[in-house]
């Protein structure tokens, strides 16, 4: 380290300091017992961490913390860990999505407020992964992610259990008496049997290995259990590795580029990972002037078969991905079919192709090979056009009903998913298996918050009768750990007045996904007179951070962020506060 770098780093601007102003940074900072010897120009590291015990899924995140502040110690660094806010999936009204560009927002300012030169994000539950790479990417300092890491395998009765997957189907169980009220209780035990994030595919695991496909967290680090001590090595990795990343001034804005988002939606299809990365990975390149359309979600996954064999699409969980091999196992695979720039620079400052070229499959059962792929290439998340959705929707056909990728039936409507819970389970419902179940007002700015409503549970007497999927459409997200024949992010999405706010019950909905197309088939003048006839919902919210919300959403195909938080605002140093 040079003595010209020691000076002009950002920290300086604070630490380096001379006179009242300095004596005032470095002063305060002394009462948690440092010596002055800190502010000797080494690098400042935030730790950024979600930990928060109405976060579950980040409740451990605090020890992770331990574990980075080591290697930033170790590695010349000064350690300041500073606590975000934490968006939890399982907890949080109306859905955690609704603060995801708030806990953005969040961290972007913190960042750049405080006496920074790096920061090591630390992140579990599905929001909170893409949150902190907005808010990071949107000042561009040298940032690492350590993501906390997946429970252990859900158990019950001698079988492995998937959290979220699991709560479908014991939902359905005890819908149809196959199982009691007093085994769904123990069975949420077996569920969630150590800290750490959900352990399927579900949108959790696929943002963390999202990460690991941009290059933003340490090849491997997106598997080790929670409670797996190598998830502690890792961490340290990363705290030593950030040190280096702001001497050698290796930013975000380097690693996130066109390539490496094309990398992610890659490794996406070859995960089976969640249709929420569709939102997510948009809204994050947003952050750093990458244009990404639904188009590419589709085009460039075409050739990309399923590798991984984990729920909801398969049977194995994250703590099984983890033995046999991990991301980089999966990256290897696709780098030697050539599906990835393999030159594209990660935290590590070394390559995609140098960080895991040689990582081997341990277990091809659970990640297997491009020469007997999990499932065939063209079987992940497609993109649907057509009168219902002229700005795209998505489906998961991984976790659909073949049967139903292609599909016509009469639509049934519910102006929101309370409106259908209500009447699921009667048993004169008029929908049988041919109904398309139209949900709507569960879009970003309808809900608002865009929520995890869409893939709603089957009519008891359907699922009685032996029907194990219907088609359903809807403007609301689906959890990743979900399944079903589920067309979901219909946009624009009916608050805004898109086309599934004219669909009337009876209308023929046409699902053709191996020709990428969702219609209604009702004339255009018919629609026209519908569309003149239409009346925007009351604004649910007035005042507040919903109303700020509402006022500033993108619509899904955009990634669902705010306007106004697009790009980059970088990190000069703020004027003075004394
Ligand atoms: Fe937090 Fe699934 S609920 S990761
Ligand atoms: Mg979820």
């Amino acid at each position: 380290m040079t003595d010209s770098q020691k000076t002009s780093r950002r920290s300086q601007a604070w630490f380096g300091a001379r006179g009242r102003s300095g004596m005032v940074y470095r002063s305060w900072m002394r009462n948690q017992g440092f010596g002055h010897e800190v502010f000797d120009g080494r690098p400042v590291v935030g730790i950024a961490t979600s930990a928060s015990e109405l976060a579950p899924c980040n409740a451990h995140l605090t020890r992770v913390a331990e574990a980075v502040k080591r290697g930033v110690w170790q590695a010349g660094g000064l350690p300041l860990q500073f606590p975000t806010m934490a968006t939890g999936e399982t907890l949080m009204r109306p859905t955690a999505m609704l603060y995801r560009n708030l806990m953005a927002m969040e961290v972007e300012e913190l960042i750049r407020a405080n006496p920074l030169d790096g920061v090591v994000l630390l992140s579990g539950c599905d929001k909170t992964t893409p949150a902190m790479l907005m808010g990071a990417a949107s000042v561009d300092l040298p940032a690492v992610m350590v993501t906390g890491g997946p429970m252990l395998n859900g158990k019950y009765r001698g079988q492995d259990v998937g959290s979220g997957t699991h709560v479908w189907k014991f939902e359905e169980d005890l819908k149809t008496g196959r199982m009691t009220e007093e085994e769904c209780f123990f069975a949420e035990g077996c569920m969630a049997r150590s800290n750490g994030h959900c352990m399927t595919m579900g949108t959790a695991s696929t943002m963390a290995c999202m990460a690991e496909a941009l290059g933003m967290q340490l090849p491997g680090s997106a598997a080790w259990p929670a409670v797996d001590s190598r998830r502690m090595e890792t961490a340290q990795a990363a705290g030593q590795r950030i040190v280096r990343m702001v001497e050698e001034e290796l930013r975000p804005s380097q690693i996130l580029t066109r390539e490496a988002f094309e990398n992610a939606i890659r490794v996406n299809a070859a995960i089976g990972g969640s249709t929420n990365a569709v939102i997510h990975l948009t809204a994050i390149a947003g952050r750093v002037g990458v244009e990404l359309s639904l188009k590419d979600f589709d085009d460039l996954v075409r050739a990309v078969p399923t590798l991984v064999n984990l729920m909801p699409s398969g049977k194995y969980l994250m703590e099984d991905f983890c033995y046999a091999g991990g991301l980089p196992a999966v990256m290897a695979e696709l780098l030697g079919g050539e599906m990835l720039h393999g030159e594209q620079i990660t935290v590590t400052g070394r390559t995609i192709a140098e960080n895991t070229g040689n990582a081997e499959r341990v277990d091809s059962d659970v990640i297997t090979g491009l020469d007997v792929p999990f499932q065939p290439a063209g079987t992940g998340i497609a993109v649907l056009r057509g009168n219902l959705c002229p700005d795209g929707a998505v489906i998961k056909q991984s976790a659909a009903s073949p049967h139903l990728l292609t599909h016509r039936g009469p639509a049934r409507v519910f102006d929101s998913p309370e409106a259908y819970h209500e009447v699921a389970d009667d048993p004169e419902l008029d929908i049988d298996e041919n109904t398309v179940i139209v949900i709507r007002n569960a879009g970003p700015k309808g809900y608002p918050g865009m929520p995890e409503v869409a893939n709603v549970p089957l009519p008891a007497k359907l699922l009685k009768a032996g029907v194990k999927d219907l088609v359903r459409v809807c403007d609301g997200r689906m959890s990743g750990t979900g399944y079903g024949t589920v067309v979901l992010h219909v946009a624009p999405e009916a608050a805004v007045g898109g086309p599934l706010a004219l669909v009337h019950d009876g209308d023929p909905v046409v699902l053709d996904v191996p020709n990428r197309s969702l219609r209604l088939d009702v004339d255009d003048a018919e629609l026209t007179r519908r569309r003149q006839a239409w009346k925007a919902p009351a604004e649910r919210h007035t005042s507040g951070y919903a109303w700020l919300y509402t006022q500033h959403v993108e619509q899904a195909d955009q990634g669902a962020d705010f306007g106004f938080l697009r790009g980059s605002r970088g990190h000069e140093v703020p004027r003075d506060s004394h």
